[in-house]
């Protein structure tokens, strides 16, 4: 048996890629693919990403990334964070699973550590709470999330290069962005075994390097 498939759910393996807006997820995502498919092409790589990477997702992605209704009101915090599990229960069942299922690697930008983050740390929602929710929606855990650790400046800096810098800008709660990362790394410390932290301030090159190298570790480890 070879490294990769003692790592699997279903007969694929799931990796996430967790971090803060702007911490170079959609970046590193896209390296690290491409390296899956020249090194295990043969077993078939799925990229994608939430919320919204399935074909019913981009309406809620419009509507959670806006979390302004049509008649201009905001989404409260709660009916956020159902949307956020909707989008993932039809994302996993439209894409994911099926792709494990064939074998396949799996990277996933955002999933479950999003939500405690965001929704927990960032809203302020109960974490044992939502806890609760991800055990009912039975959503699997992936063999292995990398979180980039990035500075708030780093990511604001990076954000405001691409444009994009706005959603953080609109968003009224000026502690939000930094209780979201305080919340990352306290996920990365109660799952260390899942969750391996990568340092995102480097330039892309070493940033990448630094995944591949943790991926490989991670194939190793498992195989003794
Ligand atoms: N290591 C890096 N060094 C410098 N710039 C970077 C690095 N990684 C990403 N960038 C740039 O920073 C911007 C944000 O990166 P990216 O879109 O990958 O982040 P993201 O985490 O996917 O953001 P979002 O949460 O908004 O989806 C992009 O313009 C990207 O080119
Ligand atoms: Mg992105």
């Amino acid at each position: 048996m070879t490294a990769a498939e003692t790592m699997k759910i279903g007969k694929g393996v799931f990796i996430t890629i967790e971090g803060v807006d702007g911490c170079g997820k959609s970046t590193q995502a896209a390296r690290l693919c491409e390296w899956l498919e020249n090194t295990w092409g043969d077993r078939g790589v799925l990229r994608t990403f939430e919320p919204g990477g399935w074909g019913g997702g981009m309406l809620l992605r419009r509507l959670l990334l806006d979390r302004t209704l049509l008649d201009g009101t905001a989404l409260t915090s709660r009916t956020e964070l159902l949307l956020f599990l909707a989008d993932r229960s039809g994302h996993l069942d439209a894409e994911i699973l099926p792709a494990l299922e064939r074998g396949q690697w799996v990277v996933c930008e955002r999933y479950t550590d999003s939500t405690l983050a965001y929704q927990a740390w960032g809203r302020g929602i109960d974490a044992e709470e939502i806890d609760g929710l991800l055990s009912w929606c039975r959503f699997p855990i992936p063999n292995m999330t990398i979180l980039l650790d990035v500075d708030e400046e780093t990511a604001r800096s990076r954000l405001s290069l691409r444009g994009k810098l706005d959603r953080m800008e609109s968003e009224p709660d000026a502690g939000f962005m930094a209780r979201v990362a305080l919340g990352y790394r306290e996920l990365a410390r109660r799952y260390p075994e899942r969750i391996v932290v990568v340092d995102a301030d480097a330039d892309v090159e070493r940033v990448a390097a630094q995944v591949r190298e943790r991926v490989e570790e991670r194939l190793r480890g498992e195989r003794t």
